[in-house]
């Protein structure tokens, strides 16, 4: 179980501080725009395919999820979403973030859906959007499907060493296809020199709001 705590965002949505780790479930200058320049933008909009799986590394709150599964639905582009989180959050801890309030109409829904989803279930989010909780540990799990996209949203390297190896991105190369990629909010050397060394193309793109960087890493 999680033990966590509320904090507002400098773009008025929620993040939680996560009370064992010692960090933030997102960017405190914005956790929906971190979300959505991040992994949206950069990772699910960049891939130009008609049907696309991804896995989720870190789901916490669902809010990846949620931004993934309205733009699904708006490009009307068949996705399937794996998220793999080792300390699921609990009902009433969901329930006091203001993504509800704060996300556009049919996020919100999403959101909202996403949350009361079994575990370990796939579960429809929408016509377009297919989801699995996956409570499992990344250090652990054995990863049997290819993927097209991996968002790496793990704690800090500071926080997780285990969780930014060579052993773990090895692990996620060998289940995304050629050509696809893993997009993470961290730009720091040794996450750059881990991702290069079991064979990715790691290029740096510009960061959202208070993070001068990201990374991009495609499977060649
Ligand atoms: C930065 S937060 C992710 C935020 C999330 N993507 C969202 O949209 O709210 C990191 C997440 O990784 C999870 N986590 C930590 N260690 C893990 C592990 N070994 N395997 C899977 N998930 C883990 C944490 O519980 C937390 O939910």
């Amino acid at each position: 179980m999680a033990s966590t705590k509320i904090v507002r965002t400098a773009d008025g949505s929620d993040t939680l501080y996560s009370e064992q780790h010692k960090a933030h479930y997102h960017s405190l200058h914005g956790a929906i725009l971190e979300s959505l320049h991040i992994f949206v933008k950069s990772g699910y909009k960049h891939l130009a395919l008609n049907e696309i799986s991804i896995l989720e590394v870190g789901f916490g709150t669902g809010l990846n999820a949620a931004l993934t599964a309205s733009k699904a639905n708006e490009m009307n582009r068949k996705t399937t979403y794996t998220g793999i989180e080792l300390y699921p959050l609990e009902k009433p801890t969901l329930a006091k973030i203001n993504y509800g309030a704060v996300l556009k109409k049919d996020e919100s829904i999403f959101w909202k859906k996403i949350n009361i989803s079994e575990w370990n279930t796939e579960t429809p989010i929408n016509d377009s959007f297919l989801l699995t909780k996956l409570h499992a540990d990344i250090c652990t799990v054995n990863l049997s499907d290819l993927y097209h996209l991996v968002y790496f949203d793990a704690f800090a390297p500071e926080d997780q060493p285990e969780v930014w190896s060579s052993a773990i991105f090895q692990k996620l190369f060998n289940a995304t296809n050629r050509g696809g990629i893993l997009i993470t909010y961290c730009s720091k050397g040794i996450v750059k020199q881990a991702l290069r060394g079991v064979g990715y193309k790691v290029e740096r793109l510009a960061g959202p709001p208070g993070k001068r960087h990201i990374l991009r890493a495609v499977k060649p």
